[in-house]
């Protein structure tokens, strides 16, 4: 199968030094991405800004905001038969953007007002037909119910329930559900063990 994996934050820039991003390291998307490739799957990751060196086998794509992740992800969903949105989209981006950089004024308190990004999972899984789609849900609370929204709302097939633990750890488990009805976790273990588990339960 070829199947396009988006890893790690974006950033959403406010002027030219500051942005608005999130704690994600982008190991579990890479992670998703090098237990494709072994079990012989194409791979194209699409990546926001992260420390990792990118699988050499797969084809790999960097951007930093979540309008340019969901533009290089539109230009290879067609030919993809799955996909795996593993990154932590902002779900919002500063409404303006300052070309010079903003400056200090302890006199004054500063708002940022924001406008939503588009949801780049749900967008493609819109038009999936029979391929194959897997989300993430970062929950802080128990999160099954808030999970099971989310598979519906974004028309997928499987999702990975986490917590925010997981951000940036070495070792996790995961909360598997599917719109089968499957109930399963995984782990506690590596990001590559879990990644491996999660590849052969999803699609082979
Ligand atoms: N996702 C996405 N684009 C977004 C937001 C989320 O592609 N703008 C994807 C993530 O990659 C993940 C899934 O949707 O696979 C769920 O992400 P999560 O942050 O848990 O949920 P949200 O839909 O953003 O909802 P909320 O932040 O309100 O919990």
């Amino acid at each position: 199968m070829r199947v396009l994996v988006t890893a790690g934050p974006t950033r959403e820039p406010l002027d030219p030094v500051r942005f608005l991003g999130n704690r994600s390291s982008g190991r579990m998307g890479y992670s998703i991405a090098r237990a494709l490739l072994a079990r012989g799957h194409e791979v194209i990751l699409v990546s926001g800004p992260t420390a990792l060196k990118p699988p050499k086998a797969a084809t790999f794509e960097q951007v930093e905001t979540a309008r340019q992740m969901l533009a290089a992800c539109r230009k290879h969903w067609k030919a993809c038969d799955a996909i795996f949105g593993v990154a932590a989209v902002a779900d919002y981006r500063p409404a303006k953007f300052s070309k010079r950089k903003l400056k200090r004024n302890p006199n004054e308190d500063r708002c940022i007002e924001l406008l939503p990004n588009p949801d780049i999972l749900a967008t493609l899984a819109r038009s999936k037909g029979r391929r194959v789609a897997l989300g993430f849900a970062l929950e802080s609370g128990a999160g099954k119910k808030e999970a099971l929204r989310k598979l519906k709302d974004k028309n997928l097939d499987w999702i990975a329930l986490n917590g925010p633990e997981a951000q940036g750890a070495e070792v996790a488990s995961l909360r598997l559900l599917g719109a089968d009805g499957t109930d399963c976790v995984l782990g506690p273990a590596s990001k590559a063990v879990l990644s491996r588990a999660l590849v052969r339960a999803a699609i082979g």
